[in-house]
């Protein structure tokens, strides 16, 4: 797996160029990176590691090269698994993300031909597979069409001033400009391209200087879909902050607006009927996605709707058995590529459920199985641990419950005006105390001395604990639970002895008050060290109302496991053996 970069040019390009577009695709793996070009032979470098920090030595130009960061997913993160990977006779370069499931049958099969190889990595059937070929594009047709699992993958070959490409599922898209630059994301291609040539799933494009022309498997010619790339180069470059992760905490208010601002009334009208029409309701997601499906929870509730949130990678095992015609599932993934919800997407669709997609990639899986999709748009998030993204699905789960109350009666447009509102003074509001918070969270991180805590609320907040703790196990890998306030009386509340830090969100729900003060009290008495979460709090959040309380309380929690990342000198936005998409 990981991500992949690289450039046809009619003249020949300086190969650091493939240094930067890997560069912005290290949140798919920085486990190590090589790069393949032509000169009058085939040449391959490769190191171990984070390209972005230490990127790959190249001196010279050439006109067609490709890049590879690797996330270690088949194979240990050694030089011999990182890509690219070549055939035999060394004359074929082949750089892939995604995942081969029979490359073992595969592999074996070649090794009975006289295949030798070199790696333990899925990826290497694909050059013995190519090799001897006289036709590159039908060989490579044939790979996507008889090789079982979800990948992409580009080579080139010694001779031949031309890149092939392939979809079996996993995205990869060539972007048009000045040369045809080939990469797995539509970002990274900022400054390089304004259009992109999106590859269809079970296709081949031969990418030429002069044009890329796309076949299907029966090697037809595809008009496939054009993107434009339209982010501002300061999106996809840290912007003069030390990591993604606090640009992107810093991003936030802006891309709350923007977030509620791009959303398409006719395609919220329709999903929302859609789900005010739902036989049952499933929402789905993995990790923060999951956490904020489970403040939707919270929405859909208010407007009178019941949505069963569960884990995508659980859904099939229980929830799959409710679904049929009439049923209608809610999908979040920040990526759109994440497995679990792939997979249940499908398998709720063969039974006739509506899919409701929400995702921040528009271009993504996710947004194609979809029947319909609202975009997160909140900017490229390059940081493995997922904030501004959290904080945008939040608009777009509360705007969407929204339009859903409009149909059951429970909500009017006073309403969505006041929420309207509310969230740009929210934003106003975040983006004018953020310097505070930023200080506070330091300051109060500083005295955890401890590699364990707890994180407490109740109600609409609970779920904000959860996403917390998730939050301090990748930027400062140290472990942290979630907990509600109530559920803290029932026995865990006896680890909180002197020094065990516990970080208490004072709940928006008036009712919980009471409760929040007895645990309050009960854990000073015990001297346990407490942060709070309020806007009164030794962490202040911004006052707003209880539906967007969430997103206020959650920027104290991610900018406090920013600070004890950086306290403990971590990678933050590549935490080892974390990759921003799992797919597998
Ligand atoms: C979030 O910080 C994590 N990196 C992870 O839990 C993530 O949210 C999860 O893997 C789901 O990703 P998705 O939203 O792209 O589907």
């Amino acid at each position: 797996m990981g991500g992949i970069f690289g450039f046809v040019c009619r003249e020949p390009r300086d190969l650091s160029t493939v240094n930067v577009g890997l560069s912005r695709l290290i949140y798919r793996g920085y486990d190590g990176a090589g790069m393949t070009w032509l000169n009058d032979s085939l040449e391959v470098t490769k190191a171990l590691g984070d390209v972005s920090k230490t990127p790959l030595k190249v001196n010279g130009k050439s006109k067609v090269a490709l890049g590879h960061t690797r996330y270690a997913s088949r194979g240990w993160p050694t030089l011999e698994n990182t890509h690219p990977l070549l055939d035999c006779n060394k004359k074929i370069a082949v750089v892939m993300d995604g995942i081969i499931d029979d490359y073992e049958e595969i592999r074996e099969r070649l090794v009975k031909q006289g295949h030798k190889f070199t790696s333990t990595t899925d990826a290497e059937v694909i050059p013995h597979l190519l090799e001897g070929s006289r036709d590159y594009l039908k060989s490579a047709i044939d790979i996507i069409s008889r090789v079982r699992g979800i990948y992409s993958f580009a080579f080139i070959v010694e001779g031949m001033d031309k890149a092939f490409v392939a979809s079996a599922g996993q995205p990869i898209m060539i972007g048009l400009g000045d040369c045809k630059y080939i990469s797995s994301d539509l970002p990274s291609l900022t400054g390089f391209a304004e259009n992109a040539v999106i590859l269809p799933e079970n296709s081949v494009a031969e990418v030429t200087p002069e044009g890329v022309k796309v076949y299907d498997i029966n090697i037809n010619v595809l008009s496939p879909q054009i993107k434009r790339v339209k982010y501002k180069e300061e999106i996809v470059d840290k912007g003069g902050f030390p990591h993604y992760m606090l640009k992107e905490v810093y991003d936030i208010p802006s891309c709350l607006v923007n977030s509620y601002t791009s959303l398409m009334e006719k395609y919220l009208s329709l999903a929302a009927m859609i789900v005010y029409g739902a036989k049952n309701i499933y929402v789905i997601g993995n990790g923060t996605s999951l956490h904020a499906g489970l403040i939707s929870y919270y929405y859909f509730s208010e407007v009178g709707i019941n949505a069963n949130v569960v884990s995508a990678a659980e859904f099939p095992y229980y929830a799959l058995q409710n679904i049929s015609t009439g049923s209608v599932i809610i999908a979040i993934s920040q990526s759109g590529e994440t497995s679990d919800v792939i997979r249940s997407i499908k398998m709720a669709k063969q039974r006739g459920a509506v899919i409701v997609g929400v995702t921040n990639s528009v271009g993504s899986r996710l947004a194609l199985e979809s029947n319909i999709y609202l975009p997160i748009t909140a900017g490229p998030e390059l940081a493995v641990p997922a904030t501004k993204t959290f904080t945008s699905t939040l608009v777009v789960l509360r705007t969407l419950s929204l339009y859903t109350g409009l149909n059951s009666g429970k909500k009017d447009r006073k309403d969505l005006e006041a929420f309207e509102k509310d969230l740009e003074e929210l934003s106003k509001q975040i983006y004018t105390s953020l310097p505070q918070i930023e200080k506070q969270a330091e300051d109060a991180i500083s005295k955890v001395e401890k590699d364990s805590l707890y994180i407490t609320s109740s109600g609409i907040n609970f779920p904000v604990a959860l996403e917390g703790a998730l939050k301090f196990k990748e930027a400062a890998l140290a472990h942290a639970e979630g907990i509600q306030l109530g559920e803290l009386l029932h026995g865990p509340i006896a680890l909180t002895n002197k020094g065990y830090p516990i970080i208490i969100i004072k709940p928006s729900e008036e009712q919980a008050f009471d409760l929040y003060n007895k645990v309050v009290k009960s854990l000073s008495d015990r001297g346990s060290p407490i942060i709070s979460v309020s806007p009164e709090g030794s962490v202040k959040s911004v006052e707003t109302s209880r539906d967007l309380s969430p997103i206020a309380n959650v920027v104290p929690l991610q900018l406090m496991a920013y600070k004890l990342g950086v306290k403990r000198g971590l990678p933050i936005d590549t935490p080892q053996g974390l990759v921003k998409a799992v797919v597998s």
